[in-house]
């Protein structure tokens, strides 16, 4: 089985890695030992402190009383640690380049320019009231803008929120209401595989029912025409025009917040996840500097969206904080076509490519010679995220993208965890296709029995939790610290619960088996089946709406939702059709529905809970291993469900 393939650390690789094999064994040890003592080390290699902190950690992970707190006490400000402290030795490297998603256009922006920049739009911000501590939403597509917003937020101390430009008028409204942002940055238009993307105009749409919104700064990307309000709305370029180019960083506690970001959980609305300011960066750059293997000149790109987290802490903060040449791509993948990405790589001479796996598995469907006929001799390190690579799709990324000499680094984290807990590094760890292998320093994960509640020693399977604290742990839930220790300390006292499964073999590797819980990973997109749920039931015809997820080739997870329509409604092609739009409308295209089964009743409890197991197996059509039914209420649902499924 391919599972049990290895491959060994590339000599050339090793000769210059940061990490080892041997180092990364004592580096571990240490993190764990005298997580401190580590951690200081840490902190004043990647981070320029204006005042140095008084306590390393400190963190509490009881229920009842829950705080995670580091380098409390230090004083720093990241976009000075992104920007002004690089001027002197690199002001004039490219600290951004940018590919638009049209080949012919692209650009550069220096260290030097980019602070320009920030400190620019900084200025611009204070002058419509922005302060320390105020919120401000960022909807923009993939243009240096983007980066330029976040910094420029960082350095004055206000906190970004960035909602991906894909998301519809609604989730937008909703998370600018959630965090109470007056300020919104947006553009005309985005431009993806060469369609135009009215963002000014779903912004328009959120904001008639966000009064607190004062402020809307609007990039011209297309030129595309919008509608103005005179007095809030501010076109950038103008507003660019006349600021200063000098503008003092912020001083900023580390324990400050630095950003919010929306993600989906197993119940109710998205929860807004708050980061922090010093224990985030010293994460970030850590992590990128080693999971990457990042040496100094090279060229990197992660073709994530800056509406994800990938985008905030490996696109932005962790590889500029490091002074490396980060890659923003507008595009997508198979625009013009589907060569595009190695394309881009030779053009700009991409050492260190990192993807997902679903744009890995659907340009392995357009076979070799679109790969091929590039030449890639630029690579040197290869990454993926966002859900579980198959085997297959790694070997062929590993062989035929790489050609067989390029590490992969398979690594494994989420929006909470600010940056990645669970990855090889390129030097120091042999690689198994399909495992994330082991945990980064400092980082503790455990496996619980879900049944027992009681920790697996050696290889084994269960519930993946962490232990302790890492420096970009997500701090809390913005404006609700009660529904942070529900979610991810109350089921399993003590331990932070990732909400994912794995398992652990002989030789300590993690294989994440995915989300246990109620999250769907959609084309590494994460989605709340209850989210979906609420969207579907708003159909007037529409009864009851359970959704689940099933394998699927390119996707990874497919939605698949079993809808009961209200009585004496027909069910029909076109109502389906309505249905995928509603929930297209309500979330945005992410969140496109690919199978409805029409259900004239759900399986359910006694208790009338809908038991979601049998769901899932029937979607995936493994009706052979469905499980005990007799707690069902009715149990003969369930062959009604199956027979139908059959027939559709
Ligand atoms: C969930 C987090 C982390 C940035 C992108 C997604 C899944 C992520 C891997 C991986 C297996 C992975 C997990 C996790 N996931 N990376 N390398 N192998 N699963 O961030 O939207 O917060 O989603 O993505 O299920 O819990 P996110």
């Amino acid at each position: 089985m391919s599972e049990h393939k290895t491959y060994p650390v590339p000599e050339t690789i090793a000769a210059k890695a940061h990490i080892t094999q041997d180092l990364y064994a004592t580096m571990y040890r240490r993190s764990v030992d005298d997580p401190e003592g580590f951690w200081a080390e840490q902190a004043e290699r990647f981070v320029t402190w204006f005042k140095k902190w008084d306590k390393v950690m400190d963190y509490s992970y009881q229920a009842d009383d829950l705080y995670v707190r580091w380098f409390d006490g230090g004083k720093l400000n990241i976009a000075y640690n992104c920007l002004d402290r690089h001027l002197d030795s690199r002001g004039d490297q490219v600290a951004i380049i940018w590919e638009g998603d049209n080949p012919e256009e692209d650009r550069k922006l220096t260290y030097r320019e980019l602070h320009a920049e920030v400190c620019k739009l900084a200025n611009v911000l204070k002058s419509r009231g922005v302060n320390k501590g105020d919120r401000v939403c960022i909807y923009l597509p993939m243009i240096p803008e983007a980066a330029v917003a976040m910094l420029a937020c960082a350095r004055i101390g206000a906190v970004h929120s960035i909602v991906f430009g894909g998301f519809s008028p609604d989730s937008l409204r909703d998370r600018i209401l959630d965090s109470d942002c007056q300020t919104l940055i947006t553009s005309d238009e985005s431009v993806r595989g060469g369609r135009h993307v009215p963002l000014k105009k779903n912004a328009d749409t959120a904001l008639t029912e966000c009064p607190n919104v004062n402020t809307v700064v609007v990039v011209q990307r297309t030129g595309g025409s919008i509608e103005w309000t005179e007095g809030r709305d501010i076109w950038y370029h103008e507003a660019m025009a006349n600021a200063a180019t000098d503008c003092p960083a912020e001083e900023m506690d580390a324990e400050d917040p630095l950003f919010i970001l929306y993600t989906s959980g197993s119940t109710g609305k998205p929860k807004g996840v708050l980061h922090t300011t010093g224990g985030y960066l010293v994460f970030a750059a850590m992590t990128h500097k080693y999971a990457f293997d990042y040496q100094d000149g090279e060229v990197y790109w992660c073709t994530a969206d800056v509406g994800w987290v990938t985008g905030h802490t490996y696109i932005v903060y962790g590889p500029l904080a490091n002074g490396a040449s980060s890659l923003m791509f507008e595009g997508i993948p198979n625009y013009p076509d589907v060569s595009r990405f190695w394309q881009v790589i030779d053009k700009h001479q991409v050492s260190i490519f990192y993807t997902a796996p679903t744009a890995i598995r659907a340009l392995m469907r357009a076979g070799e010679e679109p790969v091929k006929k590039t030449s890639r001799a630029s690579l040197r390190i290869l990454g993926t995220v966002g859900e579980p690579i198959n085997p297959e799709a790694w070997e062929w990324y590993y062989k035929v993208v790489g050609d067989g000499r390029c590490p992969v680094v398979d690594t494994w984290w989420q929006t909470e965890t600010g940056g990645h807990l669970i990855t090889p590094l390129p030097g120091a760890t042999a690689l198994k296709p399909g495992s994330a292998t082991l945990p980064f320093f400092g980082v503790v994960p455990a496996l619980v029995d879900p049944a027992e509640g009681t920790l697996i020693e050696g290889p084994g399977e269960g519930a993946l939790v962490l232990m302790r604290p890492w420096p970009g742990q997500m701090r809390t839930v913005y404006g609700d610290h009660a529904r942070f220790v529900e979610t991810y300390f109350r089921q399993y006292p003590g331990y932070y619960f990732t909400g994912d499964g794995a398992r652990r073999d002989e030789d300590g590797y993690y294989w994440i088996t995915g989300r246990i819980d109620d999250v769907l990973n959609v084309s590494g997109h994460r989605l709340g089946t209850a989210e979906i749920e609420s969207a579907l039931v708003l159909h007037p015809h529409v009864a009851e709406a359970a959704v689940v997820g099933y394998p699927h080739d390119i996707k990874g997870q497919g939605i698949y939702a079993y809808i009961t329509p209200m009585a004496g409604i027909e069910p029909s092609d076109a109502l389906k059709k309505d249905l995928v739009a509603l929930v297209r409308g309500e979330i945005g295209p992410i969140a496109t529905v690919d199978i409805i089964q029409w259900a004239p009743s759900l399986p359910k409890t006694r208790s009338g809970k809908i038991m979601r197991r049998i769901l899932r197996k029937i979607a995936a059509n493994e009706i052979d291993t469905l499980g005990d039914t007799s707690t069902l209420a009715d149990p003969t649902v369930v062959n009604d469900l199956i027979d139908k499924r059959a027939n559709q």
